[in-house]
């Protein structure tokens, strides 16, 4: 088949908020491309529902500040923080210039609370549907000068002389070459590589590796969030952590309070009341019983309850994967340390999340970063070099199979035997150069769990990987 040749300014590969939020600050004069894997909608941002944390309506962002690194245990980077919370004052009036009109009541916004956060300071828009709403709004002000194409598999970045200068993909099936000044990795997490996460399936960790084939720098990519309550259901469902704020406990069998025992009670930081909820034998349900008007505040949560036969009073929930923490490392300006590449978001390690991210600060991050990043960019000389890739010699059943073992270890207590096991059964996996989208696409899929199998056994043999459960109790007393 032959290669389809796109050229561009810039390449930004994702169509979530990280995206969308770096080419609306563009320059107007940049040819920008937005690419997605699938559809341009099938991104976290889009399944967002708690909101945007922002201090926007508080005489100062300190106390955002302090939420951020405590409910890090103080390993997120203080002055990155201090960017995000700073910055993201402005950002509940931006959107809204965009036209994004987040939730009011009497007197002013409505704004909800999530785990960790001291104060009221969640801005959502359509209760619980807020990344739907968002993003839509957003996506339609994007200007003439950006494009988006979907169904885009980016599977290897071309770089020359050191500096990144286009990608090689697939449309569909179709071979194409992006030949771009720039490229942007807005790719998301990695929740998509198991089947029991609240992400999008198409975030499989592809940026990073994109990033770690072309020599950018990876850091902390153990740290890894799991929200405490996915609906306990055949399919995954994530019920927001607003719920909560809203009042919503969590309750054994009997009606006890499991997190009675924490001063935040079921609000206490999420990397606690998920290791707590998986240690703990038999259902654990949000009694939403406290919950004002639920139907009208949590109206995605309401119709999941309705279509699954769930009394909306008594949800059964378990933890499950969520956000990735570690990412590609980049300066305060979405630089990667390689010559033309930038990151921004989830698939970024910007330093603002340490080990445990603050709740509703990803949005805030996409649009902080976003800007920044927009504002860094540099193009480099674009040029039509090519690049030959390997992708491992696979079939569809095989690779189901690896992808199941994927899901034994990438949990919140990982096996490492089946950790093992999964490197040992991947590093003796033969390479073709027969490249077709779909081993492409399991490469991508199995080379980014590699990397975090690595990661994690890294961890393992320096004995860090109790450090959130060590300093919980010291930052809370
Ligand atoms: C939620 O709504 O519970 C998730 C919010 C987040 O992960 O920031």
């Amino acid at each position: 088949m032959s290669l389809h040749i796109e050229r561009t300014d810039i390449l930004i590969i994702g169509t979530g908020l990280a995206a969308v939020a770096t080419a609306l600050h563009l320059a107007k004069s940049f040819s920008v491309l937005l690419v997605s894997k699938g559809e341009m909608t099938e991104s976290n941002s889009d399944l967002a529902q708690g909101g945007i944390a922002s201090a926007y309506l508080e005489k100062s962002s300190t106390a955002h500040k302090e939420d951020t690194m405590l409910a890090s245990k103080n390993t997120s980077c203080a002055e990155r923080v201090d960017i995000l919370v700073e910055e993201g004052r402005q950002a509940i009036e931006e959107m809204e210039r965009f036209g994004v009109r987040f939730d009011r009541e009497e007197g002013g916004y409505a704004l909800g609370r999530e785990g960790a956060h001291r104060l009221n300071r969640i801005f959502h828009v359509g209760g619980d549907e807020t990344g739907r709403h968002v993003m839509r709004q957003l996506r339609q002000s994007l200007p003439d000068n950006v494009n988006v194409l979907e169904r885009v598999l980016v599977h290897d970045l071309i770089t020359r002389d050191g500096k990144v200068v286009g990608a090689m993909a697939f449309r569909d099936e179709v071979p194409i070459r992006i030949e771009a000044g720039a490229v942007v990795l807005a790719t998301g997490g990695i929740g998509g590589l198991i089947d029991w996460t609240s992400n999008a399936r198409t975030v499989t960790g592809d940026g990073l590796v994109l990033a770690n084939r072309c020599g950018a720098k990876l850091t902390h990519l153990q740290r890894i969030q799991f929200h405490p309550t996915l609906l306990a259901t055949d399919e995954p469902h994530l019920v927001t952590e607003a719920l909560r704020g809203a009042g919503a406990t969590l309750v054994d069998e009997e009606g006890n309070h499991v997190m009675a025992h924490h001063p935040l009670g079921s609000l206490a930081p999420r990397d606690d009341v998920a290791r707590i909820l998986t240690e703990r034998m038999g259902t654990v349900y949000l009694d939403t019983t406290n919950v004002t008007r639920l139907r009208e505040r949590f109206p995605k949560l309401a119709l999941t309850c309705d279509k699954l036969r769930i009394d909306p009073r008594r949800i059964p929930v378990r933890p499950g994967l969520h956000f990735h923490m570690g990412g590609i490392e980049v300066d305060d300006m979405g630089r990667t340390d390689v010559d033309g590449l930038y990151a921004v978001g989830e698939v970024a390690d910007a330093g603002i999340h340490g080990m445990n991210r603050l709740a509703s600060n990803s949005l805030l991050e996409c649009w902080v970063f976003g800007k920044r990043v927009a504002r860094a960019v540099r193009l480099n000389q674009t040029t039509t070099a090519t690049k030959e890739t390997l992708v491992y010699d696979i079939s569809p059943v095989a690779f189901q199979a690896l992808r199941a073992q994927i899901g034994r270890w990438l949990t919140i207590s990982p096996s490492l035997d089946e950790l093992k096991g999964f490197l040992q059964n991947t590093q003796t996996l033969t390479m073709t150069k027969h490249v077709t989208r779909q081993l492409s696409e399991q490469t991508l899929q199995l080379d980014a769990a590699r990397l975090l199998a690595q990661s994690i056994l890294e961890m393992e043999r320096n004995d860090e990987y109790d450090i959130p459960t060590r300093t919980a109790t010291s930052v809370l007393d």
